[in-house]
C-alpha cells in the first residue's frame, strides 16, 4: 500500500491550504491503515465521516479564496469538487447501509483522485493569489 506524502511538488504556494492539503492526505492514509489493520464497517464509517467533514471544509476555504479574488477557473472548479464530495457522499451511505460493500477501491481512487486534483485544479489558484496578496 502507498501512502499518502505531502512533499514540495505537492505545494499551491498558499500555506494554509498546503496545511489542509497535509491533513486530508494524514486522514487519508489513516483510514488505509484501518482497512488494512481490519477495522470494522462501523470504525471504517467514522474515519470516512470525519474525511467529509475535512474536505467539505477545505473545498469551502479554496472556493471562499477564489471567490473574493474573483478567479476565472471558481466554477469549474466548484464543479469538480461537488464531484468528488457526491462520489465519497455515496460511498459513505453505501458503507452504512448497503451489504459487503468494499471500500478500498474507493480509497485507491480518492488516493489518485485527490493527487490529480491537486495537480490540475490546485495548482492554477496559486500564483493568482500570491499575486493578489494571499501566500
Ligand atoms: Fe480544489
Ligand atoms: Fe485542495
Amino acid at each position: 500500500m502507498t501512502l499518502l506524502t505531502w512533499n514540495h511538488a505537492c505545494s499551491v504556494g498558499v500555506r494554509a491550504m498546503d496545511d489542509q492539503h497535509g491533513i486530508l492526505m494524514d486522514t487519508i492514509n489513516e483510514l488505509r491503515l484501518a482497512l488494512v489493520r481490519g477495522c470494522g464497517r462501523e470504525k471504517a464509517s467514522e474515519l470516512l465521516d470525519q474525511l467529509i467533514e475535512f474536505m467539505r471544509m477545505h473545498f469551502w476555504n479554496e472556493e471562499q479564496l477564489m471567490e473574493q479574488t474573483g478567479f476565472a477557473e471558481l466554477g469549474e472548479h466548484r464543479a469538480e469538487h461537488h464531484k468528488m464530495l457526491a462520489e465519497i457522499l455515496q460511498a459513505a451511505h453505501r458503507l452504512q447501509y448497503g451489504e459487503g460493500f468494499e471500500l478500498r477501491p474507493l480509497l485507491c481512487e480518492l488516493h489518485d483522485g485527490f493527487l490529480q486534483h491537486i495537480d490540475r485544479m490546485d495548482h492554477h489558484y496559486g500564483p493568482w493569489l500570491n499575486q493578489r496578496g494571499v501566500s
